[in-house]
């Protein structure tokens, strides 16, 4: 074992840096080059790739984003480019190959696992959704809770003052993870998640309800990708990426004018988007991040190929590829029982 391949691939979240870090400190105290391949699976495609000297990520544990670069790549779209990425891992001289990335990225990772390719592959999970199977949490999940508390905090002077309701969109795909953490630690009045169809007479009728008992101004989490009952309103037909998901965005702008034009309280949305996924990690997902890259280099020593790292509780564990990726993890309904407790 003497050079291992490192990528990091999809959108890109606090905590990536820290294990990167991780990976390139356990490699060269085994004697093993790291070699920092750019922007996912693309550098592969492309063979763009460099030594990482092991003084060069001492200080980039704090630092947002990923020293790497990232795309939305898949080569599996097409047959050339799965070709062009295991001539480019022989050419590269690898002898493993560390994937970081969200269920796309470890999606590739676990098709080129199974296909038996040549490719020697471990996978660390990350994403700020935290909607990986087989791990509790993902590094950049913490992170985002937190920026989005901040921003539901903020939130409820102003809506307070105006007597308004705030309607805040905050991402996490098709899960409502983030939503749901950040709605209950904001103290949102009500939450709205793509788990559980939104239904705008109920909300409306939750609002207004507020309303009259002399609660003035009311907070409104809704997910990215919240979606509302069958025949109430359509989905609008968008673009979609390489790996075929739709770019969301917009329900909080739509939700915030339903809700205006039939309660008639004043309403104003804001849109969390990409502020959630930059800066610093949280120091919860530097430990995490620190925790998933030592470990993803102990399982290249292992040579225990086609695992994860993932958290199970308290312990860092591998699990087979396949069962974080199988199928999305979508939220703990006990806790968004939790939560209904404070809706009115
Ligand atoms: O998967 C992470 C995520 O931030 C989602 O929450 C969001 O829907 C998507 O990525 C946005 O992707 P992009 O950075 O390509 O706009």
């Amino acid at each position: 074992m003497t050079r291992v391949g490192i990528l990091t691939g999809g959108g890109d979240c606090p905590g990536l840096n820290a294990v990167i870090r991780g990976v390139v400190r356990k490699a060269s105290q085994n004697n093993i080059i790291v070699v920092g391949i750019k922007d996912g699976w693309k550098g592969l495609v492309q063979n763009i790739a460099s030594d990482i000297a092991p003084d060069s990520v001492d200080d980039i544990l704090q630092k947002g984003g990923t020293i790497l670069g990232t795309s939305r790549t898949n080569p599996y779209k097409n047959p050339e480019d799965v070709a062009k990425v295991i001539e480019n891992y022989k050419k590269m001289k690898l002898d493993a190959l560390v994937a970081i990335g969200g269920e796309d990225t470890l999606g590739v990772a676990n098709k080129l696992s199974k296909e038996n390719k040549g490719l020697n592959i471990v996978a660390v999970p990350k994403t700020i959704d935290n909607d990986i199977s087989a791990t509790d949490f993902t590094f950049g999940f913490n992170t985002a809770v937190e920026v989005a508390t901040e921003a539901i905090d903020r939130l409820h002077t102003t809506a307070e003052s105006h007597h308004r309701v705030m309607v805040v969109e905050i991402m996490g795909r098709h899960a409502g993870w983030i939503t749901l953490y950040a709605g209950i630690a904001g103290g949102a009045n009500l939450i709205l998640i793509p788990e559980i169809k939104m239904d705008i007479d109920e909300i409306c009728t939750s609002l207004k309800r507020r309303k009259a008992c002399g609660k003035a101004y009311s907070i409104v989490a809704v997910s990215e990708g919240a979606t509302f009952k069958e025949g109430q309103f359509a989905t609008q037909e968008k673009e979609l990426d390489s790996f075929g998901h739709v770019r969301l965005g917009g329900i909080g702008e739509m939700l915030a004018g339903e809700i205006e034009k039939r309660t008639k309280i004043e309403t104003r949305y804001a849109v969390l988007g990409h502020i959630q996924r930059g800066g610093s990690p949280s120091s919860f997902d530097r430990v995490l991040s620190t925790r998933f890259g030592v470990k993803a280099m102990e399982l290249v020593l292992e040579k225990r190929f086609g695992f994860m790292v993932s958290l199970r509780g308290t312990n860092v564990a591998a699990v087979p590829i396949q069962e974080g990726v199988g199928t999305l993890k979508t939220v703990d309904m006990k806790l968004y029982d939790t939560a209904k407790t404070f809706f009115d």
